[in-house]
């Protein structure tokens, strides 16, 4: 199965009436991890790389990684840089062979959004790449030091954004927030309802750790077609790495790695099943 754009993924989400999974990944353990579980489940699935996690996973060791495990992937897979902050990142990651590239501008100005918005545009259409973009505030962070305040996204400029800038898809906020939610989130459904009403393009929704089930398959039934993960991978994969060292005899990378690969299989192959919408 072939390295496929980002808008494959999200078409056959569409016809499927589900969403796909998009998993941040931050080593070769978490990549072997989530191709495993999307094999299983002959499920496509977006692996993603946000810019803030390359200071510990550079991009060029990352992204051959990616790119070469999307190529011998059993089922299609694409692979996106996520809240990407730079012009230079996103040139890199489309160099590099990325699918999808989206650039977070959503703390700027809704014009200057649209603008940086539309640079991504062209440059993407150079390399036959999927583009993403946010609008409104997603809460919490991406590996930032700053806790964003959540702003849901208006409707209305949702739709001037997406007719402007020519995205792919458009991520939103409704009260979802990155990272583990302090309490439970209440997730703004009405709002998804009025976006996807004014907005033909997917829907993307950031902050998946913590959202539960039944929260899934609403936002599913309202248009949301790609749901990202991160922190529960990330968490997953400490927790069985921990386990690990605190119990073996001898603790030995050999056998520590896959137990890492393990752990974020389980949680990629648990979403994947609730995404499926089955
Ligand atoms: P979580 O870390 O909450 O799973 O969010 C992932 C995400 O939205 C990455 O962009």
């Amino acid at each position: 199965m072939p390295l496929v754009k980002m808008t494959e993924v999200l078409s056959w989400a569409e016809e499927n009436n589900c969403a796909a999974g998009a998993f941040s990944v931050g080593n070769m353990e978490m990549i072997i991890g989530a191709v495993r579980a999307a094999e299983e489940m002959n499920t496509p699935i977006i692996l993603q790389i946000a810019e803030k996690r390359l200071a510990q996973s550079p991009m060029h060791l990352m992204a051959p990684m990616m790119v070469s495990a999307a190529k011998n992937a059993k089922v299609p897979v694409a692979v996106h840089l996520d809240h990407g902050l730079t012009m230079d990142c996103i040139v890199s990651a489309l160099e590099y062979g990325f699918t999808s590239v989206m650039l977070d501008a959503s703390l700027l100005p809704f014009e200057e959004n649209i603008e940086l918005t539309k640079k991504v545009r062209a440059l993407a259409d150079k390399y036959g790449a999927t583009v993403e973009a946010e609008l409104g505030v997603v809460g919490g962070n991406e590996g930032d030091t700053a806790e964003h305040k959540i702003t849901c996204t208006d409707p209305e400029n949702a739709f001037e954004f997406c007719e402007k800038t020519g995205v792919d898809c458009l991520a939103v906020a409704i009260g979802n927030a990155h990272g583990n939610y302090p309490v439970s989130p209440e997730l703004r459904f009405d709002v998804l309802e009025e976006i996807c009403k004014k907005v033909s393009k997917p829907l993307v929704l950031h902050g998946g750790t913590g959202i539960t089930d039944e929260m899934f398959r609403k936002a599913i039934s309202l248009g949301i077609r790609k749901i990202n993960i991160a922190t529960a991978s990330f968490d997953a994969l400490a927790k069985k790495a921990k386990v690990y060292t605190e119990t073996a005899d001898k603790p030995d990378y050999f056998k520590l790695s896959p137990y890492m690969a393990d752990a974020v299989y389980g949680n990629v192959k648990k979403h994947i099943e609730i995404f499926l919408n089955k």
